[in-house]
């Protein structure tokens, strides 16, 4: 329960030189409320240049669409028009290599290597709504590909680069993507990884062509033959102007795996008009972003956060965009705080498990650098603790800059829940309000209202801009998550929250069967099938449990029966570790795997997870008495006893 009466409650009062100059003021909040829902979007969109305007900001008949009738282009409006407007001189992106090289495109030079790689795309054959794969790790050509995608109106699926070949092959599979843009490998904490095979291997073992480009990282020279060479593709095309696909609002700008509530990879689309106008606008908002702005957002691009925050939000202003390859503490532990203080970073975006890390290895690291250039920052991904919250302003923001804590996922698209930081005062530990034009409710099982200080399911009860295009439609998994209560539509985020008296939001934690492990966000499915591939492994199940360190807040917590003639024991852990990490990757890879000769399952014979993750965080189980077999979690709370 929160904690509700007034004196016991911390808030934290936004300086007032931030509120002066905020790009959001309590008059344009005060205005998106006379407006009214949906109309109050009409003026984010403006945010944005349109190829024709559009007709209504929201057509609700049926499939819910934004801005039926605009048309746009998102590498025009994240590339060309900065350049148009006198801009192209500035930088676009500001990438820090792994070993310590550097290297920054200007918007000229952005708009240059977008056009030519985009005309290159367009020669091999890619179409208007072929789906290109992405798998690159954070190197400048991710972003350059996504905008080149865009701009002939081809959806990116990035896949992350950590994912081992078997996912990438699922993925490719899924969307029917025949075009793969890879590079030959990359560096991780000092080490050369090999991309290239990884590729290679999923591609034989999708069931159509593939045709790859592959990036020149790591000056291996890739054996040409079976691929182009990304560099050769950009210098035959040097010069190509590529007329800017005109979009309709609607129509498919990205698509992007996350894992789905039944823990089974899924697949959400995101589309150009509402999706853009939503980053664009909470870039604007909650970031405080504007051109003149050093923005980073440490995510990698791989993930929603980074496509959102470090691409298109960022770029669609027109700030200067800071990408990161590396690792926060290689070579040294003040990495980071370096990379802020050399590119005068201005708002600085990243997780609370990061946090938690720069906690433990201590405040001298950001104290010894120079991070006056900080004006905001901005958390995400999962709770913040307010020991953390604090530490993170004290230490980073020099005890002044404003905190945002964001909520959102990949569903949203963008920034759901937060403050606004030149309006709202901040309360450490929790995230916020709904931003204006957004509404959101935390609702009992029969999808009522609950009062403030009881726990429910956020839920989200209206439509918004950015929301996936598989949520506006009346079948899938979309609809599976959407519902009508007494006549009010409701989008089920599968997050439990509470909200105190004063309407702000803390954040309880996933309650269905997606695994979050710090701020990733990965498949039961695809983690718990790799391990009942294991030979002598019946049955496995994972949840999250706590870290023994408590940095990372959340560990992989495998429970595995072994077939009844088969040892539990450390070889048969090593092996369930490998197959994840090769079907996955190692993210991916258990932290803690427990034998046990059963699972807990209900009488249909569903295991329980919801008893697993109990036992994996020490807590209290409550009454087993559903259950086939009570006596199994008895068993496994003994062999946890640690
Ligand atoms: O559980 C919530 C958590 O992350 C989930 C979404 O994960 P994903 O789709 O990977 O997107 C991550 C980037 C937005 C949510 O359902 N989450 C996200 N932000 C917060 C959070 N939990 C608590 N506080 C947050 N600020």
């Amino acid at each position: 329960m929160v904690d509700s009466s007034p004196d016991e409650r911390e808030w934290v009062t936004p300086p007032e030189s931030f509120v002066e100059t905020a790009n959001v003021t309590a008059a344009d909040c005060e205005a998106f409320r006379e407006a009214g829902w949906p109309e109050c979007w009409e003026r984010p969109a403006d945010l944005l240049d349109w190829d024709r305007s559009f007709d209504s900001v929201l057509d609700d008949e049926g499939t819910t669409r934004w801005f039926p009738g605009g048309r746009l282009n998102a590498s025009y409006n994240c590339v060309d028009r900065h350049v148009e407007a006198g801009r192209g001189g500035e930088t676009a992106i500001s990438w820090e290599g792994k070993l310590g090289e550097t290297r920054t495109y200007s918007y000229r030079e952005l708009a240059d290597e977008v056009n030519a790689f985009a005309a290159a795309l367009r020669e091999m054959g890619v179409g208007e709504d072929d789906v290109v794969t992405l798998y690159l790790p954070m190197i400048p050509e991710l972003p350059v590909a996504m905008l080149a995608c865009a701009r002939i109106g081809a959806p990116h699926s990035v896949v992350f680069a950590g994912f081992s070949a078997d996912a990438l092959a699922t993925r490719l599979a899924g969307t029917e993507s025949e075009y793969l843009v890879t590079c030959d490998g990359y560096y991780r904490r000092g080490a050369a990884l090999d991309l290239k095979s990884r590729a290679d291997n999923a591609c034989v073992s999708v069931d159509h062509a593939v045709e790859q480009v592959v990036v020149n990282r790591l000056d291996d020279d890739p054996a040409a033959g079976d691929h182009r060479a990304y560099a050769d593709l950009v210098a035959d095309h040097a010069g190509a102007e590529i007329e800017p696909v005109s979009r309709e609002a609607d129509d498919l700008l990205f698509l992007i795996y996350t894992s789905g509530t039944t823990g089974e990879p899924t697949l959400v689309r995101h589309t150009t008009g509402g999706y853009l106008t939503h980053v664009a606008w909470t870039s604007h908002a909650v970031l405080d972003l504007g051109p003149e702005d050093t923005h980073w957002c440490s995510a990698d691009v791989g993930w929603i956060t980074g496509h959102s925050y470090a691409v298109y939000g960022p770029l669609a202003l027109g700030a200067t965009t800071v990408l990161y390859e590396g690792t926060p503490d290689h070579p040294e532990t003040d990495r980071l705080w370096e990379i802020i203080e050399r590119n005068e970073v201005d708002v600085f975006y990243t997780a609370p498990t990061s946090i938690r890390a720069f906690m433990k290895w201590g405040e001298q690291h950001p104290e010894s650098h120079d991070l006056s250039s900080l004006r905001l920052l901005g958390t995400v991904g999962e709770p913040i603790d307010e020991t953390a919250w604090h530490w993170y302003r004290d230490h980073v923001g020099d005890g002044e800059c404003p905190v945002v804590d964001t909520w959102w996922q990949t569903e949203t698209g963008g920034i759901v829940l937060s403050t606004l930081p030149g309006v709202d005062r901040m309360r450490p530990g929790a995230v916020g309000k709904s931003l204006p034009g957004i509404e959101t409710d935390v609702v009992d099982e029969l999808g009522e209202s609950a009062p403030p200080g009881e726990s429910g399911q956020l839920v989200v009860t209206r439509p918004w801009p950015g929301m996936a295009r598989s949520l506006c439609e009346g079948s899938g998994w979309g609809a599976r998550r959407t519902r009508t209560v007494d006549g009010e539509w409701q989008y089920a985020t599968g997050d439990n929250a509470v909200r105190d008296e004063d309407g702000y939001v803390h954040l309880l934690g996933r309650a269905d069967d997606v695994l979050k492990v710090s701020d990733r966000r990965l498949s039961t499915t695809e983690i718990e099938s790799a391990i009942v591939g294991v030979e002598g492994v019946a049955e496995a199940a994972v949840v999250v449990g706590e870290d023994a360190d408590a940095v990372r807040k959340s560990e992989i917590h495998a429970f595995v029966s072994p077939e009844s003639n088969v040892a539990g024991d450390d070889a048969l852990r090593g092996r369930v570790r490998e197959a994840v990490e090769e079907a996955i990757g190692p993210i991916a890879a258990p932290d803690v795997v427990t034998f046990t000769p059963s699972l807990p399952k209900t009488r249909s014979g569903k295991v329980v997870r919801r008893y697993l993750a109990a036992i994996a965080n020490g807590e209290d189980l409550g009454d087993t008495s559903a259950l086939r077999n009570p006596e199994v979690v008895g068993e496994l709370e003994s062999l946890l006893d640690r």
